[in-house]
């Protein structure tokens, strides 16, 4: 079966990247080079993809590479196996090798095959004992790349996926100390860092205070030029011989601001509408149908974060009043609460300043349901 026309959900892979072709030639070269890079960013403007396009091109390299989710992990133990299945899969070629090797245990000779393999690498059969302490087991887990690498004479690239939630699988911060001790030995590791929660990632690398202070570059994701999207959704739609002319893609993209997840999702749902009728140009009612189904499969997103952003004093009502080109400040409101709501807004990257005194949402579609719905 055929992928998506247009994927959405989850990374993408190369030939749907849209104009990311020097982001990720920079980051393969640092990477390459040593250096560790932070990359933090909104929700959903692709991050995991360009990450995951940058390891498989290292990996084709001959670098070993490994990348492990936060965002996925609930406990210490379940991060340390994590990461030991993703450092061991670069020699053994099975994704959860500690779980094969588990198995395996359970027989005499497979145990005693087992530990053969991992001799040099330090590894001990009590690692798969359920009843081990987990700081044990994350002791190693933390400088196994190192060891890894260069045991095989390779140099290596590890991903961290959602590292600020790192301080919640562990339960603490201290975490993040604990990992800048290992890391900063390591010689043939270069790390990258993904975030979606900004302000934390920022304050991660560049507190003072912070453990991975002045760890790694922070570089910033460069937004996908309009032109390449035009060129993008013309050529797709021409592959399955539906015409869209200038005046119809420009106007997906006003609607969406370019944001990319969005703009894959509209473009997703005017293709599926053309194939329910049988139509072969896109035309602007089109982009209205597809638009408004868009935004119904993002309502569930979309409600998430405004039960989230609920919680916080006046923070709903100023997003409100962002949406509908209102005043902000208005006299009923405490200013200072007001302020704290738009630095809470900012932090949690849905909107962003744009100018003096105003601001604007990082995703044009969420202020259109925001305008529709409250
Ligand atoms: N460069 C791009 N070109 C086209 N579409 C993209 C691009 N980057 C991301 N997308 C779209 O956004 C979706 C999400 O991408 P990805 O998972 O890489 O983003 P993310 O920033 O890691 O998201 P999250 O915050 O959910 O982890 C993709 O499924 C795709 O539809
Ligand atoms: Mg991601």
């Amino acid at each position: 079966m055929p992928g998506r026309l247009f994927p959405v959900g989850g990374p993408v892979s190369e030939k749907d990247i849209v104009d990311r072709e020097d982001f990720i030639a920079s980051l393969e070269a640092r990477l390459a080079d040593g250096q560790s890079i932070m990359l933090a960013g909104p929700r959903r403007i692709g991050k995991t993809s360009i990450a995951y396009e940058v390891l498989r091109r290292l990996k084709e390299r001959g670098f070993y590479t490994s990348s492990v989710d936060f965002f996925r992990l609930s406990d210490k133990r379940e991060f340390a196996f994590s990461l030991i299945n993703a450092c061991l899969e670069n020699r053994t070629g099975v994704r959860r090798t500690l779980e094969a090797l588990k198995d395996r245990a359970k027989s005499v000779a497979g145990l005693a095959k087992l530990t053969v393999k991992f001799s040099d690498l330090e590894f001990s059969v009590d690692f798969l004992r359920d009843d081990l302490d987990e700081n044990a087991l994350l002791e190693y887990a933390l400088d196994l790349a190192e060891i890894l690498a260069n045991r095989d004479s390779k140099n290596m690239v590890v991903l961290f996926d959602e590292f600020q939630d790192a301080s919640r699988v562990a339960g603490h911060s201290d975490i993040y100390k604990r990992m800048r001790s290992h890391f900063q030995n390591h010689k043939s590791v270069s790390y990258l860092f993904l975030g979606s929660k900004e302000g934390m990632m920022n304050s991660l690398f560049g507190n003072r205070r912070e453990a991975f202070y002045r760890f790694a570059v922070v570089l910033p994701i460069p937004p996908i030029p309009e032109d390449s999207w035009r060129m993008y959704i013309s050529q797709k739609f021409k592959e399955q011989h539906i015409k869209a002319d200038e005046k119809v893609i420009r106007e997906i993209l006003q609607k969406t601001g370019g944001h990319p997840q969005d703009t894959m999702l509209v473009c997703s749902e005017i293709y599926y509408a053309l194939l329910e009728t049988g139509e072969k140009t896109v035309t602007l009612e089109y982009v209205r149908l597809g638009y408004d189904r868009a935004l119904l499969t993002l309502a569930q997103v979309y409600d998430e974060i405004l039960d989230e952003i609920g919680q916080r004093a006046c923070a709903r009502e100023v997003l409100k009043r962002i949406a509908a080109g209102d005043r902000i400040y208005s006299k009923k409101d405490n200013p200072n609460e007001v302020k704290r709501a738009l630095d809470f807004l900012i932090t949690k990257a849905i909107i962003e300043k744009n100018g003096r005194g105003s601001y604007k949402f990082v995703e044009p579609m969420f202020r259109e349901y925001i305008l529709r719905e409250l």
